[in-house]
């Protein structure tokens, strides 16, 4: 049923005018009756489609959609070609993992409308409504575990260029890999690892942007904002998850092969809070001093009162409160 959909709607859009019924039953293998109630259940789905009993059908506008046929068509690579999407489901990260468990391959996708149990970082709840992006990517990368701690640097540089390259507007981050909007959070990034000893078997990465989002529940108070809310328009979801896709496979050979270091200055560059009193929260405990700089394995560089360097893997930065 699906498949059948799918391939009416690829039909439709490959078509510039109208498409006769006669036609897509012949080309489809089903009755003109089934062509008709296909396209009645892409209209409920948000397609426009123009229908007239001597010319047949028109897809007159299409839905901001994450709907494989007008997702495939984006897609510049390979990652998002296997490609798995669910209006709803728990987190799209026990899809990805479960998928990577039975063997999926690296670049494939799972993308939903909106899950019930999205998860960010340090075991926080990510509010997850539809008109969000939420997806995670199966990534094997022939790595060593010492270099993941800079793959969601990597990915957070990645997607900031996506929103730069689609949106217009200048993506800034948040180290370790917050992407931040006018010094607002509007996405996060989750990587989940599973590694034998020598080397990374999957890296599940999770990532979520705050879209067509218009309001948050009042306990992300006002630290939190979306694409729409700054742009002031409706985002194509699809062009922005294809570029993100597009920046993270451009340059991934190039981390796998020499890590961190060759993104380092463009990721400096989008840092907020460099040069900052700030405040890390890490397992052990917090750490005050001034952000100076980030190394080439992604860590933090904490300029310490006493004079001392800090190196830190992994935490959340605050502004220093005094
Ligand atoms: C963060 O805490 O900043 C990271 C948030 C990551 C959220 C994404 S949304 C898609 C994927 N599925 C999840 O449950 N979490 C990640």
């Amino acid at each position: 049923m699906a498949a059948l959909r799918a391939q009416l709607l690829a039909r439709l859009l490959a078509s510039r005018g109208f498409v006769s019924g006669a036609d897509l039953s012949r080309d489809l293998g089903i009755s003109r009756g089934a062509i008709w109630k296909h396209i009645e259940a892409l209209r409920r789905e948000g397609y426009e489609i123009a229908g007239s009993p001597r010319r047949g059908y028109r897809l007159m506008k299409q839905p901001d959609s994450l709907l494989p046929p007008l997702f495939f068509q984006l897609l510049s690579g390979t990652f998002g070609r296997s490609y798995y999407y669910y209006r709803q489901v728990r987190s799209t990260m026990d899809v990805a993992r479960e998928l990577a468990r039975q063997g999926a391959p690296e670049g494939t996708l799972v993308v939903a409308e909106e899950q019930t149990g999205g998860r960010g970082r340090r075991g926080r709840v990510w509010f997850s409504p539809r008109g969000g992006l939420w997806f995670s990517l199966i990534l094997r990368p022939p790595v060593s575990p010492a270099l993941t701690p800079s793959l969601p640097l990597y990915l957070s540089l990645a997607v900031a260029k996506a929103i730069t390259a689609v949106v217009g507007t200048p993506a800034q981050l948040k180290w370790p890999n917050d992407i931040l909007l006018e010094g607002k959070k509007a996405g996060g990034i989750l990587v989940e690892l599973s590694a034998e000893a020598e080397v990374v078997s999957v890296a599940v990465a999770g990532i979520g942007l705050n879209v067509n989002l218009t309001s948050f529940p009042p306990e992300l108070g006002t630290a939190v904002t979306s694409l729409q809310n700054v742009t002031g328009r409706e985002i194509d979801r699809g062009k922005l998850l294809a570029a993100c896709l597009k920046f993270i496979e451009e340059n991934y050979p190039l981390w796998c092969a020499t890590g961190f270091t060759p993104f380092r200055e463009e990721y400096k560059a989008r840092l907020t809070l460099l040069g900052t009193e700030v405040t890390v929260h890490s397992r052990n405990g917090a750490v005050h001093g001034r952000a100076v700089d980030v190394d080439g394995d992604g860590r933090l560089v904490l300029l310490l009162p006493q004079g001392e360097k800090r190196f830190l893997a992994g935490g959340e930065v605050t502004l220093k409160k005094e």
